[in-house]
């Protein structure tokens, strides 16, 4: 099972960036592995023009295609989604995501944009045809400290929204390898009986 974890900050160091990699490490120690795109890293002309003959462009479209789950990961900007993430979200075919898992992260300035996810992002990834859009992960500035050293620390009420958002994935990624994607029923057909 292929995870790909996508950051939308434009920033670095990255507040989101950091929370990413600490929910990748979580998948990790479930047994999980997985790739990273962080989306600044990409050819800004080519992402701004839609360029998806650009390598590192078919590249990064090729690793969501492969994924069967995504941690998707923006800063709050504007009370939404960076225009970064967008910029990629608009490379995606309408069906991009479809079959996939998806667990939104996102960092932001205050509480009061908790909600940003839920009503900016999540839709855009539900018509992106995700097959589960799972429980979003918001944490602002003053519930992550970072340290050179000892890396991230997150408050408990963060430790545990990541510890559920990673073992429903894990859990979202095993039921997934039971059930084909679609299981197709023959619906019984209304007998017409013969005059
Ligand atoms: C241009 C800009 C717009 C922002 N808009 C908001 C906002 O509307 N609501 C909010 O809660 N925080 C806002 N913030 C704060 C960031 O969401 C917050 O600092 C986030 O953790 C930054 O993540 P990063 O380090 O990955 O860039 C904004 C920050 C910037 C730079």
């Amino acid at each position: 099972m292929s995870i790909l974890l996508i950051s939308g900050s434009p920033s670095a160091p990255s507040s989101t960036g950091r929370l990413l990699d600490h929910v990748g490490d979580k998948l990790v120690a479930l047994g999980h592995r997985h790739h990273k795109i962080q989306v600044r890293d990409l050819p800004p002309k080519a992402l701004l023009h839609v360029d998806c003959a650009d390598l590192a462009i078919k590249r990064a479209l090729a690793a969501v295609a492969e994924a069967d789950a995504i941690v998707i990961a923006t800063p709050v900007y504007k009370a939404s989604f960076t225009g970064l993430l967008k910029s990629f979200l608009d490379l995606l075919p309408q069906d991009g995501l479809k079959g996939k898992l998806v667990l939104p992260l996102a960092t932001g300035g205050s509480q009061s944009h908790m909600l940003a996810l839920d009503y900016a992002l999540r839709p855009v990834l539900q018509a992106l045809e995700a097959r589960q859009v799972l429980a979003s992960i918001y944490a602002t500035s003053q519930q992550l400290s970072w340290n050179d050293v000892t890396g991230l620390s997150v408050d408990t009420a963060i430790a545990w929204r990541v510890q559920d958002g990673v073992d429903a994935l894990a859990a979202g990624l095993r039921n997934r390898h039971q059930q084909p994607d679609e299981v197709f029923v023959a619906v019984p057909q209304p007998v017409r009986l013969a005059r």
